[in-house]
């Protein structure tokens, strides 16, 4: 995960390098560090915590340099501490190196290097790199470019790179194997960022590392390689200029914020790709990054007669949701799989497969490998993402693109339900197309889902109300989430929405699993909280409740307004305006993401960048 800056130019370079930084801290959160060099002279700062701690370092240094790397961390090997943070030095300390990504075959090399003398300092896989590029410049030592090449050839794993040396003052080399890296060339200053929105606070003419790539970056611009030396053409693409705002716009936290956002993200995501119940779905579309949009030939509609969902997280809810609706929809059978499960098992996929990968960031290591793989056996690839300008954008020809914004909390909860909007759509656009139902009933199910967002805005309009009854349940040392068809998936969102920012231990159930062996855990300090939404699974989700509730449990629901009968089972009502099973997956979720955002505020937790956690994991 990880995130890497660089920036070369007339201006100070620390200020550039942190406010690149403060872009990326999503990435990871651990320790953060920059390597200046300045008269001539290689300088590294580093500070364990948030980047906050960095800066303020740096406002005591206040170095002079124009040239620079920089990294906030996300720690795979080794603990968060100064030693362990990057930049991470040569024995000369004249050559800085930061880093994103794993070095498989580090401990091998380390030994190797261990062995012809090298002191290392840090318990850290990315070392290794640093003193293997002093390794390979002893023969010339000026030929840094070389020097990095060879070095590359000894490594395993996947991985970017920003490297400074003393030596070349006015350059910075970037690397990039199977990850992403973007150079943003300014006039007299270039820039380098894991991420274009870094880049593009400054400039909107950007260059993407493509995969194994080296970039050699003066103030002129930059020079691409092949790890093979051989140089490669190819010109900037102009991205739209959005500054990257930090501002919660009056919410306490990013989160509440992106949460609130879930009408409008509706809006935009849903209305992008139809415009009114009673015209076809529209999946035309391009960028600055290519050609997005679904694309799919007759014959290749025509083909499909399965489809397979890879995803995680949260991103893989989405994808059971999914399968619920297109099931539903279109009888097209849907498997739904953890990328990190899919990707190490033989997948069974072929040519009449609709393979579809969802990822909010389009950087998840995974997702990526296993969508890879879907594409090697010959599948039909489709990404749902809200980054077009992501790794999975250049994967997957079919593309679907969530118009969220840019999702700043780690928590995924805007761009949850704006995958799970693209399902529909994608449900009702198969539909339309292979006519698998009749008209009137796609003209129904559009104008109920248009609907969607307005429905969301009554709930947000009641939060108050949703964060007195649920901060009554902090002090719980667990909590179980309940539901049965389409609401299952809610259920493991809503557990998982609740760990990852309270870091109360919750699971969710299908609720006919309960009997099955979770209902042990029950008793009057673990609340279950069910959806219990009208609709087939309605009576039979009311029983298993009351299965809960016989052990004590305190009971919370999910329900329709004026449903007096939950009131029997339930202490908690949290209420939703009336909707129909299939489209409440959309509304279901969103007092379950408050509850969470309230029970963690309320015990004081980290609510936007809670501990451990990283926004993109592009980390196996
Ligand atoms: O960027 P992606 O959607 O591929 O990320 C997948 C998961 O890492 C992500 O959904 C994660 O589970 C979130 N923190 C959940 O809130």
């Amino acid at each position: 995960m990880c995130g890497i800056v660089g920036y070369l130019g007339t201006l100070k370079a620390a200020p550039v390098l942190l406010s690149e930084l403060r872009c990326l801290e999503y990435r990871g959160y651990d320790s953060a560090g920059v390597a200046v060099i300045e008269d001539g002279q290689l300088a590294v700062l580093k500070a364990v915590g948030k980047l906050s701690n960095l800066e303020t370092l740096l406002s005591d240094v206040q170095p002079r340099a124009t040239v620079g790397i920089g990294h906030t961390r996300w720690a795979t090997h080794g603990v968060p501490n100064d030693e362990n943070a990057h930049p991470h030095l040569d024995c000369t300390s004249t050559l800085a190196i930061v880093h994103n990504g794993i070095i498989e075959n580090y401990v091998e090399l380390r030994e190797e290097l261990m062995e012809a003398g090298h002191q290392f300092r840090s318990e850290t896989d990315t070392e290794v790199v640093a003193h293997l590029i002093e390794d390979e410049l002893k023969e010339d030592p000026d030929d840094l470019l070389t020097g990095i090449r060879r070095a590359l050839h000894r490594l395993k794993g996947a991985y970017a790179l920003g490297i400074v040396s003393q030596r070349h003052p006015d350059k910075i080399f970037a690397v990039n194997h199977h990850y992403s890296l973007a150079v943003g060339i300014g006039v007299n200053e270039t820039f380098l960022a894991s991420d274009s929105v870094a880049v593009c606070q400054y400039t909107n003419q950007v260059l993407r590392l493509e995969q194994s790539e080296i970039a050699e970056i003066t103030t002129a611009g930059a020079r691409l390689f092949s790890f093979a030396g051989v140089e490669v053409k190819r010109n900037p693409v102009e991205l739209e200029n959005k500054q990257f705002v930090l501002d919660k716009q009056g919410h306490k936290h990013f989160l509440l914020k992106e949460i609130h956002e879930q009408p409008l993200v509706l809006r935009r995501t849903i209305g992008k790709y139809l415009l009114h119940p009673g015209k076809k779905i529209n999946f035309a579309g391009s960028s600055a990054h290519g050609n997005y949009g679904v694309h799919l030939s007759d014959a290749e509609l025509a083909r499909i007669d399965r489809i397979k969902i890879v995803a995680c997280g949260t991103a893989y809810h989405a994808g059971l949701v999914g399968k619920y609706i297109i099931e539903e929809l279109c009888g097209i059978p849907v498997d739904v799989e953890t990328a990190s499960e899919a990707r190490t098992r033989r997948l069974l996929v072929d040519n009449r497969t609709l393979a579809v990968a969802v990822s909010q960031s389009g950087e998840t290591a995974d997702t990526l490998a296993a969508i890879g793989e879907a594409k090697n056996r010959g599948a039909i690839i489709l990404g749902i993402t809200n980054r077009p300008d992501s790794h999975l954008s250049l994967v997957c020809p079919n593309l679907l693109v969530t118009e969220c914004g840019l999702e700043v909390s780690v928590a995924a909860t805007k761009t949850f339900t704006a995958q799970v909007a693209c399902f529909y759509l994608l449900a009702l656009y198969l539909a339309e197309r292979k006519n698998l139902l009749p008209e009137d009933r796609i003209f129904a199910l559009k104008a109920e889902l248009l609907r969607t967002p307005a429905l969301i805005e009554r709930i947000l309009a009641n939060q108050d109300d949703i964060r007195e009854k649920s901060i009554q349940y902090s002090d719980a040392p667990g909590m179980m989430f309940i539901g049965r068809g389409i609401h299952y998936p809610v259920a493991l969102e809503g557990a998982l929405k609740l760990k990852e920012l309270s870091y109360i231990h919750a699971s969710g159930y299908a609720a006919g699993e309960l009997k099955h062996g979770p209902i042990a855990v029950l008793d009057e300090r673990v609340p279950v909280v069910a959806l219990t939404i009208p609709g087939t699974v309605y009576e039979k989700t009311l029983s298993n409740a009351q299965e809960a509730k016989a052990r004590r449990a305190r009971m919370i629901t999910v329900a329709v307004e004026g449903d007096e009968l939950v009131r029997k089972t339930f202490e908690t009502v949290f209420t939703i305006p009336p909707v129909s099973e299939f489209f409440s997956p959309l509304i279901s979720v969103v007092p379950l993401q408050l509850m969470s955002a309230f029970i963690a505020d309320h015990l004081g937790k980290d609510v936007d960048q809670p501990r451990n956690l990283a926004k993109s994991v592009t980390v196996e």
